[in-house]
């Protein structure tokens, strides 16, 4: 298994839609094993491809609370078929928009099919915090961001923050 570096944010590439996968093969097994390894290592909950720079419809997720025994979910073309008219409000953040977070709200439940580790097609309903990851990391595949459902003055100055963040960086590397 493998570390694999996360892009944050202003980057071209988050905002790219992500090509589904054919199946789910050792290679695609291969990614979402280290995208899981790397989402734990980052202490995320929930991890798409685009962040780690692979344009393919994949995530990874466990909202396991401390204390919970792991729950880990590996998904590849993610799609969502039904969204509850009732919505909830979450303080999001995201791996690539580090120590950045907002309120973001979404449908509460949804029902959605995808294809697992098995190469099987599933379907599954989600609420509350697994519903709202699920939909962040969809909304991934599609070049959006928790961000993208804020105020544009909200984002911008988060954006402005991250771009800073990342020139201060730039320059200590150099
Ligand atoms: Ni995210």
């Amino acid at each position: 298994m493998a570390f694999l570096a996360i892009i944050t944010a202003p980057d071209p590439r988050l905002k790219l839609k992500a090509r589904p996968v054919g199946a789910v093969d050792d290679s695609v097994r291969r990614l979402m094993d280290d995208m899981l390894e790397t989402m734990y290592r980052a202490i995320g909950i929930g991890l798409a491809a685009p962040q780690v720079g692979v344009a393919r419809r994949v995530i990874v997720l466990d909202v396991a609370r401390e204390g919970e025994p792991p729950q880990p979910l590996k998904l590849a073309n993610p799609e969502i078929l039904w969204r509850s008219g009732e919505v909830v409000t979450s303080n999001e953040g995201c791996l690539s928009l580090p120590e950045q977070y907002a309120e973001v709200v979404r449908p509460q439940a949804i029902r959605l099919r995808y294809l697992d580790y098995q190469n099987e097609l599933r379907e599954m309903e989600a609420e509350g915090v697994l519903a709202t990851c699920l939909q962040h990391e969809i909304d991934h595949l599609n070049g959006v961001l928790f961000v993208d459902h804020i105020s544009p003055l909200k984002r911008g100055m988060i954006l402005r923050k991250l771009a800073k963040v990342k020139r201060s960086r730039a320059t200590v590397a150099a």
